[in-house]
């Protein structure tokens, strides 16, 4: 089972995964990071590089892998997940970019480019640590429902909510991709930790058919209960749906020596 945090805020949710984080880095300083992109772990970012600038932890040798990206912006996008990581990870916690993997989205060959992602994550050992969030429909990084759960890296279609949900980043839903290369879920099930955030009310159903729900590709996010070791952090609207709360809360604390 999941590990269940509670939080009453999402700063306060994401404050205590950062600073779990910022604790594994400074254990294992060559960490392979996953990395999402969207609202959700946008604080736990900032409060990572706030730890950083503060305790000056070590990130030289700290590795990024991003979980998905459009297929068909061009490079240098401001809405490119290349660009959102770039922003929000790479430049705020003063990361080697050399060291920070987003699928090539602007590829000719999104097949190809999605294949050697998957073979660039696999040589540099996988990833340790994998921050997710959750789609309202229940998806984790793009692998919309009905993704197989064995699946890995390639080139998906993005379904309709999806592109309505993100196109408060774009002008207009017409403008949100249609199409992305996506870890796959087994691909993510290949990670050593995953950190699950979702927060606020839009999430509860999802984040309730995730952890406690059947396991189906109906929902790809249920794929967590057939990992080791997952600890989702929530805000109380995004519990709101959950089952078995009273399991849940105050039941864990996160120690860095859990995880590697
Ligand atoms: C983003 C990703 C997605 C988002 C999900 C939630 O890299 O993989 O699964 O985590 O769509 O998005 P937000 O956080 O914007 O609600």
């Amino acid at each position: 089972m999941a590990e269940v945090i509670i939080e009453r805020t999402p700063q306060a949710a994401s404050a205590r995964a950062a600073r779990h984080i910022a604790a594994t880095i400074a254990a294992r300083p060559d960490l392979v990071l996953g990395v999402a992109t969207g609202s959700t772990p946008a604080h736990l970012y900032r409060e990572l590089a706030r730890i950083r600038d503060r305790d000056g932890l070590d990130v030289s040798r700290l590795t990024v892998f991003a979980l998905d990206e459009y297929v068909g912006l061009p490079a240098g996008h401001p809405e490119s997940y290349a660009e959102v990581v770039r922003r929000e990870v790479t430049d705020a916690l003063g990361l080697d970019p050399s060291r920070v993997h987003v699928p090539d989205g602007s590829a000719a060959d999104p097949f190809a480019a999605a294949d050697e992602y998957e073979q660039r994550m696999e040589a540099a050992g996988g990833v340790d640590v994998q921050i997710l969030g959750i789609g309202g429909n229940g998806h984790i990084g793009f692998n919309e429902p009905g993704s197989s759960l064995r699946s890995r890296t390639r080139v998906k279609t993005l379904s309709r909510s999806t592109r309505t949900a993100n196109a408060r980043f774009f002008d207009e839903v017409d403008r949100v991709p249609a199409h992305c290369i996506t870890q796959g879920v087994g691909t993510i099930l290949d990670a050593g930790h995953l950190v699950l955030l979702a927060f606020g009310a839009g999430k509860a159903d999802a984040v309730a058919a995730a952890l406690e729900g059947p396991v189906t590709a109906s929902v790809p996010g249920s794929a967590l209960q057939l990992h080791p070791h997952v600890t989702a952090l929530l805000d109380d609207p995004a519990a709101a749906a959950l089952a078995h709360r009273e399991y849940y809360d105050d039941a864990w604390s996160l120690k860095p020596a859990d995880v590697l």
